[in-house]
C-alpha cells in the first residue's frame, strides 16, 4: 500500500459561498486544508473591509468544532474601489489579497472591473502596500473564442500589468493553457499561479463525452489535451511558482443542469486526494508536498503549516450527491472512484 505523509496543505483559491450551502461545503475544505483563500464573488460581492469582516465572522461561525481552519479573506475589485480601501485592508490581519474579475467574465462578476485603467491608482497602492493581486485572467470580448480568452488576456493585459507594476505580486489563477504555464514559468518571482485538480484531470472532450456534461463546465473552460499535459508538467515539476488552488465552486444541481447552466465544479470533497492521483500518475508524488503545502505560503510570505496529513493509495467511491436542505450538489466524480484516501488527519 502506498502511503504519503505530507505537511497539511492549504487551498489558495476556493468558493465557500454563504448561507446554508456554506454550512454543507465548509467541512470538506476545513477537513483537508489549514487555510484557504476565500473568493469574494458573493451577491452582493465582498468589496469592502467591513463586508469581509462580517463574511469572515459567518465563516468562523460555520467551521466544524475542533477544526483549526483559517479563512484568508479577499476583496473584490470594482471600478470604484478606492486607494483608501487598500490601506484599510492592509491594516487588518485577515485580508490577504484583492481579486480582479473582468466584468461579465464568470459567476457574480457583473460588478467586476470594466477596464484595468480604471484601477491604476489602486494597483499602484497594492504594489506599495505589498498586497497580492489575484487575477481571473480572461478577456470577455464576445468576439473572442472562449478557448482563446486566457491566451489573449496574457497578450493584451498581463504583459503590460507586469511592466507597469513590477513590484506587484500577482497570482494568475486557475491557469488552463500551456501558454499560461510557460508564461508564468518564465516570469519574475512576483508572478505565480494556481492550478485546479479538474484542469489537471480533464480536457475539453470531457465536456461532451457521450452527451453534454454540465458538471464538467467551469471557467476558464477546459482546454485541449496538450494543455492539460502542460499543466500537469508545471504542477508536478516542483517549481515554486505553481501551487494548489482548487477553485471548488458548488452550485445546486438544478442550476447546473439547466438550459443556461452555471460554471463551477465542486471538488472540495476529494481535493487533496484528486491532486494525489495526478501526481502519482505523473510519477511525481514526491512533489505533491511543495505544490500543496510549501509554494503557496512561501509566495504569500506566510509560515508553512506544522502538522501532517496521511494519504494512502486506496480506492473509495464518491457519493452521487450531497444534500443541502432540499437541494443537491453533484460533486466531481459523483458515483465514481478516487484512487487516494485520507487515512490520518491530526
Ligand atoms: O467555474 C467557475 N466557477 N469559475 C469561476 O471563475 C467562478 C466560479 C463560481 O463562482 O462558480
Ligand atoms: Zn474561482
Amino acid at each position: 500500500m502506498k502511503r504519503l505523509v505530507l505537511t497539511r496543505p492549504d487551498d489558495w483559491h476556493v468558493h465557500l459561498r454563504d448561507g446554508k450551502i456554506m454550512w454543507d461545503v465548509l467541512p470538506d475544505t476545513a477537513h483537508r486544508f489549514v487555510r484557504a483563500i476565500v473568493m469574494p464573488n458573493l451577491t452582493p460581492p465582498i468589496t469592502s473591509v467591513e463586508l469581509a469582516r462580517m463574511y469572515r465572522e459567518r465563516i468562523l461561525f460555520s467551521i466544524p468544532r475542533l477544526s483549526r481552519f483559517t479563512p484568508l479573506m479577499t476583496l473584490y475589485l470594482t471600478d470604484n474601489t478606492s486607494v483608501n480601501e487598500v490601506r484599510r485592508a492592509k491594516n487588518t490581519d485577515f485580508i490577504y489579497a484583492f481579486k480582479y474579475y473582468p466584468a461579465g467574465s464568470t459567476t457574480n462578476s457583473d460588478s467586476g472591473v470594466t477596464d484595468l485603467r480604471h484601477i491604476g491608482n489602486v494597483l499602484a497602492e497594492m504594489e506599495k502596500q505589498e498586497i497580492p493581486l489575484l487575477l481571473h485572467g480572461e478577456v470577455v470580448d464576445r468576439n473572442i473564442d472562449i478557448y482563446d480568452r486566457e491566451a489573449i488576456f496574457i497578450d493584451r493585459h498581463l504583459c503590460s500589468l507586469i511592466k507597469d507594476y513590477p513590484g506587484l505580486k500577482i497570482v494568475f489563477e486557475h491557469i488552463t493553457t500551456k501558454y499560461a504555464a510557460d508564461f508564468v514559468w518564465e516570469s519574475s518571482d512576483k508572478i505565480a499561479s494556481t492550478i485546479t485538480a479538474h484542469h489537471l484531470l480533464l480536457n475539453r472532450n470531457d465536456l461532451f463525452s457521450g452527451g453534454i456534461r454540465p458538471h464538467h463546465y467551469c471557467l476558464p473552460i477546459l482546454k485541449r489535451e496538450e494543455h492539460r499535459v502542460a499543466l500537469v508538467k508545471a504542477a508536478t515539476s516542483g517549481n515554486r511558482k505553481f501551487f494548489l488552488g482548487t477553485d471548488s465552486a458548488p452550485h445546486y444541481q438544478q442550476n447546473k443542469e439547466s438550459a443556461c447552466g452555471c460554471a463551477g465544479i465542486y471538488t472540495a470533497h476529494a481535493a487533496i486526494e484528486l491532486y494525489a492521483e495526478v501526481f502519482d500518475k505523473a510519477g511525481a508524488i514526491h512533489n505533491l508536498e511543495p505544490f500543496a503545502s510549501f509554494n503557496g505560503p512561501d509566495f504569500y510570505g506566510l509560515p508553512r503549516n506544522q502538522d501532517y496529513l496521511t494519504l494512502e493509495k486506496q480506492i473509495w467511491t464518491v457519493p452521487e450527491f450531497f444534500s443541502v436542505g432540499e437541494e443537491r450538489v453533484i460533486p466531481f466524480r459523483a458515483g465514481e472512484t478516487v484512487a487516494w484516501k485520507i487515512v490520518d488527519n491530526e
